[in-house]
């Protein structure tokens, strides 16, 4: 038991909570993105801790300072129900996992958060929890693994700066592909939606043993059908050969919710797969992404081992921006 903190479910988490738990905190997303203030990318931060708190069959975890009652630290506790349906099994997710960036002991902070854990997964009857943590957060590193946690894959993320590194309109005959880059129409989401199924392999769930390759498939090919179908948030480009096949495709979302609190408008979570592999299409793609999609930024995440994706985006100038670990349990 922690000599420092008291761990108590809590029914809400009122705004001053969260305002001192995240006053300061050095792992946000936009760190290095220099046109994006950092009180605005708190300010965001702080809004989707909040909403995520009051979110339906969201538990809380709060950690108090014995000494003083200060809030220390929490864990939030989600069910996940679109992985849940798809996979059969009830799954939980943390969407956060705090300390206050003062604290003077983050280990036992999270130590003690962890203890509790078990007990609310328990009655919750998940068989399946992952967290997502930056990795420059080495104390949250060494106490889930500590908790049982396993990594399953590090995320390296990448960030064009449309101001610093300009804009254009590409020609595909400079990738020498011989055929069009345009948007997607309602002919292509089934096949977007298989070649998503087929070519992510190096993701989470691919590499989870508990979950299967067919289920894992699945929710690729799901989400990448989801970005054909909002056309409000998201985009695709397609790359079409010349006989009418496709040959890969690039979709991804707009923050709009960084982009109410800064004013920057960020296009991220990026999916990119192509037929075959090394013949220019994913570096055709990507550079359609960061000239010709709207945002101010363009990001583009892959695991660290995926060497093409790297290569492919530190070719078109992308700045390396974040890193993180998910783990599961
Ligand atoms: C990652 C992916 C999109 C890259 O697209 P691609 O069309 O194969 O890449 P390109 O041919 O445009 O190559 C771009 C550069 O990366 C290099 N490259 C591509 N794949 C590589 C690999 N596996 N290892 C090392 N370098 C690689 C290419 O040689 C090229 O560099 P060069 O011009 O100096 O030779 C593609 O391999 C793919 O569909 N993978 C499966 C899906 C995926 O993992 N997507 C990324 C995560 S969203």
């Amino acid at each position: 038991m922690s000599q420092l903190v008291t761990v108590r479910e809590v029914d809400a988490l009122e705004p001053e909570v969260v305002g001192e738990l995240l006053r300061d905190h050095p792992y946000d997303d936009y760190r290095r993105h220099r046109r994006i203030a950092p009180d605005a990318a708190l300010a965001f931060l702080r809004e989707r801790a909040q909403e995520s708190a009051a979110a339906e069959r969201c538990h809380r975890l709060l950690a108090r300072d014995r000494s003083d009652g200060r809030p220390a630290g929490v864990l939030m506790l989600q069910y996940l129900s679109h992985d849940s349906e798809l996979l059969g099994r009830p799954m939980g997710g943390i969407p956060f996992l705090l300390v206050r960036a003062d604290h003077p002991d983050p280990g036992d902070v999270l130590r003690a958060l962890l203890l509790s854990l078990p007990y609310l997964v328990q009655r919750e009857g998940y068989s399946h929890v992952s967290v997502r943590i930056d990795s420059a957060d080495i104390a949250a590193y060494h106490e889930l693994t500590d908790a049982g946690f396993r990594l399953m894959e590090t995320l390296v993320s990448m960030a064009y700066d449309t101001e610093r590194r300009g804009i254009g309109v590409i020609d595909p005959a400079e990738f020498g592909f011989d055929g069009v880059v345009r948007t997607v129409e309602p002919r292509d989401h089934d096949a977007v939606a298989e070649m998503s199924r087929k070519r992510f392999t190096l993701n989470r769930y691919h590499l989870d043993q508990s979950i299967s390759h067919e289920a894992a498939g699945e929710l690729m090919a799901r989400w990448a059908r989801s970005y054909c179908e909002n056309d409000q948030d998201c985009q695709v480009w397609v790359a079409e050969g010349k006989g009418g096949e496709l040959a890969g495709f690039l979709g991804h979302q707009l923050n709009r919710g960084l982009e109410k609190h800064s004013g920057i408008l960020v296009s991220g979570r990026a999916l990119l797969a192509v037929e075959d592999p090394r013949t220019g299409v994913g570096q055709m793609l990507s550079r359609a992404h960061t000239w010709q999609s709207p945002g101010d930024y363009k990001e583009a995440d892959t695991q660290l081992n995926n060497y093409g994706m790297i290569k492919a985006s530190f070719k078109l100038d992308m700045d390396m921006v974040r890193t993180k670990y998910t783990f599961h349990r």
